[in-house]
């Protein structure tokens, strides 16, 4: 039988690329707010908006094998300019948003079922303008790491810290050639992400083939949270 996964947030970005790379091995739930129109039997579409919904799991089977929500933001500017309602809309779309949909799904993930969520790697690594989504990324981390103790050994759950990846999340970061250029430099491996980098990753970790590994943060980022070359 074929493992059941609910990415919340596959529509475009990094949820679109683990739908790719998950293909035809499992059955995949994905709920967003707007739809990629793609078809398979493997491919189920719920409509939800995670900033506004709870999330209504009588339209999941019983066992969920695997969670992943991708929903969050990039809301970079100056402390000075960064008012309460834009650390509450960051902390509503990265952190609540991910609680409401969990709970509702929690009593459904089956034994050896695996959770991932998403950081940055601002929240290792200082980062000017960063305050309010690394502020809601490190409630992810500290919720993981309580959860994957709680749940375990039933459920493991993980999270992977990006840097930059080229998604539309991102795209005001690198939309001309200038911006692309410094952004690949400023990465040890010389390159941003690709979504195919993150999605590779959370398929893995979500695979049986990652059974060991519970309460991690990795960072998948082209090096930049550890070292420094200059
Ligand atoms: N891209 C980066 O550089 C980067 C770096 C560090 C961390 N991350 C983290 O990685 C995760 C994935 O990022 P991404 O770049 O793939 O983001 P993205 O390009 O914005 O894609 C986000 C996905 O989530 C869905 N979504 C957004 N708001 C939603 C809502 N209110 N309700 C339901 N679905 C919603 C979107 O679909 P709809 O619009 O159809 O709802 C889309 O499918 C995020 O948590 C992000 O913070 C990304």
């Amino acid at each position: 039988m074929k493992k059941n996964i609910l990415i919340i947030g596959g529509s475009y970005g990094i949820g679109s690329a683990i739908i790719n790379e998950l293909g035809n091995d499992y059955h995949i739930f994905t709920a967003s707010r707007t739809f990629d129109g793609r078809e398979s039997p493997n491919l189920t579409y719920i409509e939800f908006d995670a900033s506004r919904d709870s999330f209504d799991s009588t339209k999941l089977p019983d066992e969920i094998h695997g969670f992943v929500y991708c929903p969050g933001s990039i809301n970079l500017k100056p402390f000075k300019m960064l008012d309460l309602e834009a650390f509450q809309e960051d902390f509503d779309i990265n952190f609540l948003g991910m609680v409401r949909s969990l709970k509702a799904v929690m009593p459904k993930m089956a034994q050896q079922s695996s959770v991932v969520l998403f950081s940055t790697v601002a929240v290792q690594s200082g980062m000017p303008f960063h305050t309010s989504v690394a502020a809601s990324k490190g409630a992810i981390e500290g919720f993981a790491r309580s959860l994957a103790a709680e749940y375990a050994p039933k459920v493991r759950v993980n999270v992977i810290a990006p840097s930059l990846v080229d998604t539309p999340l991102a795209k005001r970061l690198l939309n001309n050639d200038n911006k692309r250029e410094k952004m690949n430099e400023r990465h040890p491996l010389k390159r941003v992400g690709k979504p195919e980098d993150i999605a590779k990753a959370a398929t893995y970790l979500l695979s049986d083939d990652a059974s060991w590994i519970t309460g991690q943060v990795i960072g998948v980022d082209g090096g930049i949270s550890t070292l420094n070359l200059t």
